[in-house]
């Protein structure tokens, strides 16, 4: 019978002369990049205008699929393979731009063109190496190592995996009978810190459901990555998807599971289909399901779509959708090692943790640890948003300064200044741009300032932005996504937003202040981490933005003219046609009356800002007059 290291080399020896002939492809090739954030910005117009093109003009010219490669606010991306090997990335690839990118695929362009970022393999005169881009700066200079074969392979080509060194440290690893123990000692010794946020060490959890007792253990990816500006989880399933197999694979080895579950939030229908698909040609492959390479390993792995809840996102919430029943998290203990899915003993890791898993192995933890600081090793993949010229993505080693991360990211967009950091998501932290020099990426220096890193977005914020209006849609959002199991975290919230919605309303109150310190109190003694993080946003807005809060609610006023009770639009110019339109766009009919004569009833108006958007030389957004306070009679 073939050991494990003979049935990968048959495999890999098919999928070498698979992945050469892409690789190296004898026509052109056009690869668009085909993931959730190029498909929101118009990647599949592209694709379509593209594949009408070729088709159109019968050129000889193949069309294919790649993940982007993190540089998000150029797509859509397309990537040009010529039959040199050379590859040139372009961005952004719009529908108009379809008759240009097939002239450059068949020569009757020349490669370099306005729209050439840099290449990715090979050289063309005139066209820089993408690596050089400084949106790549922080990357390791060695490559990358987590997300190496984003934009060199397609995602859902299991050959491509293979041909890139995929499936080997699964196959070594069973091939040489390392131990189970072994496998998780190796996981210890190069500190891997769990990704889901709280960097607990991988391979000690693990050990937990090794050690725990009976023969039925499971492991269990937790994929629900909810907060906003974070979809590094998406890159690795959407990008990679074997890869977070293959760390699965290991982990069950390794902690003697015969099950595992992969729970992906149902807002990520491509993630899904990938990991899927992803799921099946393992099992073709005889890499999942009754004997794993041929050994007496037996793993199955199902693809469980979300339940569409932020708080299923905790571990034993979680748990609890896996097992069809309501989405709501329990005390703890007993952890998901002792009682986990079906009561069995579990493990719960983040996409992130389990897919750094093949590179320890293969690499061994010396290599993991060259990158990272003593208190987090490695490297960390980052969603990087908001208000800068860069949105994106980048593997980063932990510790480099976010200042760093800012001037990687080509700063704010003109005219804007950075105002504060928002990290962790509803859970998490609002920093002000002054600590920024403070802090590195790392926990630790975020835990300094009672804020969080968090699981990999960071938003930056621009002066625009009101902090108090940004805590009520934080505040509204964890209220509504308690589970309601306990009453602290649900009244505890319910009070925490009225306060909030208040103070944007116009109507602070002296006591709000004493009242919100309150409610953190008793927040924290919430059965879960989502009642206890809860108050977290509002506290670091009372400290860190304290002048912004007292001015909205004893001075009224709002900075940045977001807040609806602190706010009016008015018409400034009855002359201007797109009057008309912003009439049009109302969605409660405030504005009436005819051209050169039309009016904006306030008391109607909701403060949505849709009129000013589209006429912006009309109406004009600005700072309600203060009416009257009551005093009291002395
Ligand atoms: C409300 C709430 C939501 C959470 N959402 C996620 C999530 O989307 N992804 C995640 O990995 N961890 C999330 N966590 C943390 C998990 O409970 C758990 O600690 C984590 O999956 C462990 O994985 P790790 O050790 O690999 O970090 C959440 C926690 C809470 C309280």
């Amino acid at each position: 019978m073939a050991s494990p290291l003979e049935r990968y080399a048959e495999l890999k020896t098919a999928a070498d002369a698979t992945y050469a002939g892409w690789r190296t492809p004898q026509r052109p090739r056009i690869d668009v990049a085909i993931d959730t954030s190029s498909l929101a910005n118009g990647a599949r117009a592209t694709r379509d205008a593209i594949e009408a093109n070729i088709s159109e003009r019968n050129a000889v010219v193949d069309l294919g699929r790649v993940h982007g490669y993190g540089m998000q606010w150029l797509h859509p991306l397309v990537t040009i393979t010529f039959p040199d090997g050379a590859s040139v990335v372009y961005g952004p690839v719009r529908a108009e731009h379809a008759a240009l990118i097939v002239d450059i695929a068949t020569g009757a362009k020349p490669a370099t063109s306005t729209l050439a970022i840099g290449t990715i393999a090979g050289e063309r005169a005139g066209i820089p190496s993408l690596r050089e881009h400084p949106f790549f700066a922080l990357e390791p200079k060695t490559g990358r190592r987590l997300i190496h074969r984003l934009g060199f392979t397609d995602p859902e080509n299991l050959d491509h995996y293979i041909a890139t060194g995929g499936y080997h440290a699964a196959a070594r690893m069973l091939d040489r009978h390392q131990s189970p123990a072994q496998v998780r000692q190796e996981l210890i010794d190069s500190a891997l810190g769990g990704r889901g946020g709280g960097n607990f060490p991988a391979g000690t959890k693990w050990n937990f459901l090794a050690t725990a007792p009976g023969e039925e253990h499971y492991v269990i990816c937790n994929a629900d990555e909810g907060d906003p500006g974070a979809w590094v989880n998406r890159v690795i399933m959407e990008g990679d998807p074997h890869l977070l197999i293959e760390g699965l694979i290991i982990a069950a080895y390794a902690t003697g599971s015969k099950g595992g579950f992969i729970y992906i939030r149902d807002e990520y229908p491509l993630a899904i289909a990938r990991m899927e698909q992803a799921v099946r040609q393992a099992q073709e492959a005889g890499l999942l399901g009754e004997g794993v390479f041929g050994t007496e390993m037996n793993f199955e792995l199902r693809v469980i779509r979300g339940a569409g809840a932020y708080v299923c996102g905790e571990e034993t919430g979680l748990i609890s959708s896996i097992q069809d029943s309501r989405g709501m998290p329990r005390v703890k203990p007993p952890f998901p090692a002792g009682a986990g899915v079906f009561m069995k003993p579990s493990n719960v890791n983040n996409v992130e943790t389990y897919a750094n898993a093949p590179m320890v192995i293969e690499h061994g933890a010396q290599w993991y640890l060259e990158y990272g600081t003593e208190r987090m090793r490695g490297t960390r993949l980052f969603s990087f948003s908001g208000d800068i010229q860069r949105v994106g993505f980048m593997e980063i080693p932990f510790g480099v300064p976010l200042g760093g991360v800012i001037e990687a990211c080509g700063g704010m967009l003109p005219g804007l200044q950075l105002k504060a950091i928002q990290s962790g998501g509803p859970l998490g932290s609002m920093l002000p741009a002054r600590e920024v020099p403070n802090l590195s990426m790392e926990n630790a220096p975020f835990s300094a300032l009672d804020a969080l890193m968090g699981g990999g977005g960071i938003v930056f914020l621009s002066d625009r932005i009101c902090t108090i209006h940004m805590a009520e849609m934080f505040t509204q959002f964890v209220e509504e996504e308690s589970c309601g199991r306990c009453t602290t975290c649900h009244g505890g919230n319910q009070r925490q937003t009225e306060i909030i919605r208040r103070t944007i309303a116009g109507e602070g109150r002296h006591e709000d202040r004493h009242n919100l310190a309150l409610i953190d109190r008793t927040l924290q003694f919430s059965n879960c981490v989502h009642g206890q993080f809860s108050p977290k946003i509002v506290r670091n807005t009372l400290r860190f933005f304290s002048d912004e809060y007292e001015r909205h609610s004893a001075g009224r006023t709002c900075d940045a003219l977001e807040c609806e009770g602190l706010i009016r639009f008015r018409i400034t110019n009855q002359g201007d046609p797109r009057l008309a339109e912003a009439q049009d766009i109302c969605p409660v009919a405030a504005i009436t009356g005819t051209p050169g004569r039309r009016t904006l009833d306030e008391a109607a108006c909701i403060r949505c800002g849709a009129c000013t958007d589209v006429a912006p030389n009309a109406i004009v957004r600005e700072a309600k007059p203060a009416t009257p306070r009551l005093v009291a009679l002395s």
